[in-house]
């Protein structure tokens, strides 16, 4: 069956490019494919798009002409920043913290993708199963922070987490059938993650495209009583 039509939006990156070259086998015959700057992407039925989660017209944009293709099946959020040169990098103390670099982290792991929430859940199907999930990460649960540090990063995904909760109950009352997750998708070979991989035991690094398989497989497993929930790459439920 390849009648399925999913929407990546940072298709560009390790772990969104790595999803999106696996749908194909999985039934979807039709994938747009949203990056900054698009480009050509190998394989059957991709349609790349320009969207720009700092731009809120181009993310309005992009989603009126997605919706000209048809419903959505699958919907996933996989754009996300931790540090960017010369101007973001985790904090590692609460001195570190400066108003422009937050405003960025914010803009691009938050806002953005509540926009894009604004903008692209409608265009899911109403009449079916549908599947949003926003990619997340662990250190955004508040009740597993034993650390401290990286307080811009972690504060945008909590935040990211509760948005995803009011999200899946609009969703709700659009398809009883509709599923709107955070997902973590595990430590992961990616630019993201490269500076911070020193301390990462063997075993624990997935490359992009072991997270993605996880990823879709626990996409796959969802049910509509699990909306509105933050999970791991292996379908465990993270503590918000
Ligand atoms: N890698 C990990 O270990 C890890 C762990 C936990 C959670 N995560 C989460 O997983 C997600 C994907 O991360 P990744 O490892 O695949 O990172 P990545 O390789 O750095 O990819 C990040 C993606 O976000 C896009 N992006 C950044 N700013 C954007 C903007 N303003 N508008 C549109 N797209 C923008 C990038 O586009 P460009 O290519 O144009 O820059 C790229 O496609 C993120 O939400 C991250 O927080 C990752």
């Amino acid at each position: 069956m390849t009648d399925k039509s999913a929407c990546i939006i940072g298709a560009s990156g390790g772990i969104g490019s790595a999803l999106a070259a696996l749908l194909p086998a999985r039934g979807y015959g039709r994938i747009h494919a949203g990056m900054r700057s698009p480009r050509t992407v190998a394989g059957p039925g991709f349609r790349p798009f320009a969207i720009d989660l700092c731009d809120t017209a181009s993310i309005e944009t992009a989603a009126a002409d997605i919706a000209a293709a048809g419903p959505l099946d699958l919907l996933v959020v996989a754009t996300g920043v931790l540090h960017r040169e010369p101007d973001i990098r985790p904090e590692r103390s609460l001195k570190q913290i400066e108003r422009d670099a937050m405003e960025t982290v914010f803009s691009i792991n938050t806002i953005g993708p509540a926009l894009v929430a604004r903008y692209f859940l409608p265009l899911l199907a109403r009449d079916r199963r549908a599947v949003a999930v926003f990619l997340s990460a662990r250190v955004g649960s508040i009740a597993d922070n034993r650390l401290g540090g990286w307080h811009s990063y972690r504060a945008s995904k909590a935040a990211l987490n509760a948005l995803v909760r009011g999200f899946a109950i609009e969703a709700r009352a659009r398809n009883g059938q509709s599923v709107v997750a955070a997902l973590h998708p595990g430590t992961v070979d990616t630019g993201l993650s490269k500076p911070f991989q020193r301390g990462v035991r063997a075993g624990q690094l997935f490359t992009a495209s072991q997270s993605a398989r996880h990823l879709l497989d626990v996409a796959d497993r969802l049910g509509p009583d699990d909306s509105g929930g933050f999970f791991a790459w292996d379908g465990s439920v993270m503590p918000f």
